[in-house]
């Protein structure tokens, strides 16, 4: 089994600290890890292998600490299909973070609602995905080394894992919605007939990411879980225009209750080892 670069420089630079938890943060939130438990953080411009985001408000570097003493690595901005990369580029990180020994990825996004009554500064927990982005990362040569050509995605999030979040989530008194995620490419926000036709699809929240993580991440059998952070009603349901400024001011207004349940999720989490992984 071959590593890739990135991870192996980051388990250099780290004297082979191995994180068992990933999180990525999506849109607008920036603050994961408090200074004191940071003790590595590595820009991607070193990790050759991660994209360089070019979004306001993606910043680009893998950071690890410690939560609760269980050591934890945080991706700080991602990349997405509408800056123009290649979409197999996108799997690598997903592959670096399970080389480093992650055994649980957990993925956040900022989201639009379907649902009137899950407003902005809802959190989802993603119970399953319609990929309508029209992209996938696993197209192209597969390596059997790392998953199967036609991967599983019967549980694409993981329920074993999803149910622990639900009852920390009840635990804290934290409100947590569940529902499926669908995928647009983007760059643009959702027509209201593509919302409208999302509804009739069984879809609760629209978003730009995530599903290409989530296919990595099953495809080489890191289990995943993922969260949406509600910034906004969908097009056409409410009278408002869709902007980046809005995802970004909503999405750090849930930032603290969002990061709150994460934490508390690392702290409680038990490992399924004899999962599928
Ligand atoms: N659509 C797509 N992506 C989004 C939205 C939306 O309404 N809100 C935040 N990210």
């Amino acid at each position: 089994f071959i590593m890739l670069r990135s991870s192996k420089t980051f388990l250099e630079k780290t004297e082979n600290k191995r994180p068992s938890i990933a999180v990525i943060l999506g849109s607008g939130l920036t603050n994961f890890f408090d200074d004191k438990d940071i003790s590595h953080s590595i820009s991607y411009e070193k990790l050759t292998d991660f994209p360089q985001p070019t979004v306001q408000g993606h910043s680009g570097k893998l950071v690890l600490g410690s939560i609760h003493s269980r050591k934890v690595v945080c991706m700080y901005g991602r990349s997405h299909i509408y800056e123009g990369h290649d979409p197999k580029i996108l799997a690598a990180p997903i592959r670096v973070l399970k080389d480093i020994g992650c055994k649980l990825l957990i993925v956040t996004n900022a989201a639009g609602s379907l649902i009137q009554d899950m407003p902005a500064g809802s959190l989802m927990a993603i119970s399953d995905h319609i990929n309508w982005s029209g992209y996938n990362p696993l197209i192209g040569k597969n390596d059997d080394d790392i998953g199967p050509r036609f991967p599983d995605m019967s549980d694409g999030y993981h329920q074993f894992y999803r149910n622990q979040l639900k009852k920390i989530a009840q635990q804290k008194n934290q409100q947590l919605f569940e529902g499926v995620y669908c995928m647009y490419s983007g760059p643009n926000f959702e027509t209201p007939a593509e919302i409208k036709a999302a509804k009739v699809m069984g879809v609760s929240a629209v978003g730009m990411s995530t599903v290409p993580e989530v296919l990595v991440a099953n495809h080489c059998s890191l289990p995943v879980i993922a969260i949406s952070v509600i910034t906004n009603l969908a097009a056409g349901m409410s009278k408002s225009k869709l902007t980046h400024q809005e995802t970004l001011k909503n999405a750090a207004l849930t930032e603290e209750k969002l990061i709150n349940l994460i934490k508390s999720f690392v702290r409680d989490v038990k490992f399924n080892d004899t999962s599928r992984n």
